[in-house]
């Protein structure tokens, strides 16, 4: 796509977006981390920046991923350094996309020294819950402390089990962290991680459902940008 081919309906607007996975350390040499390539969230900060938009893009580890043009990139490591950076750049976002795949676990100590096999080696990894940035933000733009106006949008990578199949397990999601959109992914039907497509919906808080065809990640991140300028109050 070429970006002076794309509608300037941004311009003005500082669109927040995180991406990649959050590494949460065990030792100086070792981490918890995920396969987050960071590919859709990098392709939303690109496609945002193109259509006008101030973009501030708070990443964690991705798949060697260059920093778009025209991106502020701030660099994170843990999913704590995430939650400070979001928080800080959200006060004057007008949108945030939170695409990053944050851990929900970090590992309750981190050793000092390097772990080491033998006689006090541990046998298992105690965890202690991360804070759910994207829930935080819900809470504070609902508190005052974030434009009311926001646009707060999440990401959901679900699959199906038994107690549903994965629309039911995204509505539910949408439902519980209270965010204006949620994009779904369906994994397990070759999407999701690692590849240059996605398939899955968009689910609005208004109950709005709208399937997204398989097709690039920049062309996700236009019709998740799409409902984004939708739901945005008139620029002042
Ligand atoms: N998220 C977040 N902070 C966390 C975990 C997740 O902000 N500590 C955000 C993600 O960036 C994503 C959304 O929440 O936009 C949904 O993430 P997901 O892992 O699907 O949701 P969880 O509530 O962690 O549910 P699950 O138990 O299924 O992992
Ligand atoms: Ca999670």
């Amino acid at each position: 796509e070429r970006a002076d081919a794309l509608p300037q309906d941004l311009v003005g607007r500082h669109v927040l977006v995180s991406a990649g996975g959050t590494r949460e350390p065990l030792d100086p040499v070792r981490f918890l981390g995920n396969r987050s390539s960071g590919k859709q969230g990098y392709a939303l900060a690109r496609v945002a920046a193109q259509r006008g938009a101030r973009v501030t893009l708070v990443s964690g580890h991705t798949a060697g991923l260059a920093a778009p043009a025209a991106v502020d990139v701030v660099q994170v490591g843990t999913a704590a350094e995430l939650r400070e950076v979001v928080h800080a750049h959200a006060r004057t976002a007008d949108v945030v996309v939170m695409a990053a795949a944050v851990a929900d676990f970090r590992p309750t100590t981190v050793e000092s020294s390097k772990i080491k096999k033998g006689a006090d080696e541990p046998s298992s990894v105690p965890l202690t819950r991360n804070a759910d940035v994207l829930a935080e933000l819900v809470e504070a733009r609902a508190a005052g402390r974030l434009p009311a106006e926001q646009v707060v949008v999440g990401f959901a990578a679900e699959t199906g089990d038994e107690r549903g199949d994965v629309l039911t397990h995204a509505r539910a999601k949408l439902a519980r962290k209270g965010c204006d959109l949620l994009v779904v992914n369906a994994v397990g039907e070759g999407g999701a991680f690692e590849v240059d497509t996605n398939t899955g919906w968009l689910l609005g808080s208004d109950g709005s459902e709208q399937a997204l065809d398989h097709g690039s990640k920049a062309l996700l991140a236009t019709r998740v940008l799409d409902a984004v300028r939708a739901r945005l109050a008139p620029p002042r």
